[in-house]
């Protein structure tokens, strides 16, 4: 991750890590709100940051480890923050069958990371999900709001192409703006 990257990364954790604290006070301190509690942050700041993970240890007087290990258990948590673009595999019955592990494999290739992880520029983030509803249209991925249906290898390239594009196109008419200014 470059400089700035990181520093964004800081800063925002410190903005997490100081919601959670105040949100925090409102929970008495029961083992059995610890579910609902990593659901809020993870709802309000898309990821919990390690850090965030031993505060809520701390307030619930339970060991990191457990929280840790609760929170891994269920998929709907992710430890990193979540790329611009999240790119969802789904791999359920009737994606798993079409393929979806192929799919999920070629982004992974194509962007170096795997389920679960952010490119080091924010980018992208893919994580594997379980049936989106969508069966007839199988192997699906979601990236952002938008469903792509009948995935297959050679349309992760071109998808990941398109955003490429549109990043570099972007960072021209910043450019161009700055220059006349
Ligand atoms: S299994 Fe993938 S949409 Fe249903």
């Amino acid at each position: 991750m470059n400089m700035e990257g990181m520093e964004q990364q800081q800063e925002e954790e410190k903005a997490m890590l100081h919601d959670i604290a105040a949100m925090l006070r409102e929970f008495e301190k029961d083992r059995g709100k610890l579910i609902p509690i990593l659901q809020i942050i993870q709802g309000k700041h898309r990821y919990l940051a390690p850090k965030a993970l031993k505060m809520v240890a701390q307030h619930l007087d339970i060991s990191s480890c457990e929280v840790y290990g609760v929170a891994t258990f269920y998929n709907q948590f992710r430890f990193t923050p979540p790329g611009k673009h999240e790119i969802k595999v789904c791999l359920g019955t009737a994606c798993h069958v079409k393929g979806g592990g192929i799919i999920l494999e070629n982004f992974e290739r194509k962007l170096e990371i795997n389920a679960g992880e952010t490119t080091p520029d924010r980018e992208f983030s893919i994580e594997r999900v379980a049936c989106v509803g969508c069966c007839a249209l199988a192997p699906v991925a979601i990236i952002g709001e938008t469903v792509y249906g009948h995935m297959a290898p050679s349309k992760v390239e071109g998808l990941i192409m398109g955003f490429e594009i549109e990043r570099e196109k972007e960072k021209r008419e910043k450019e161009k703006i700055e220059q006349t200014q």
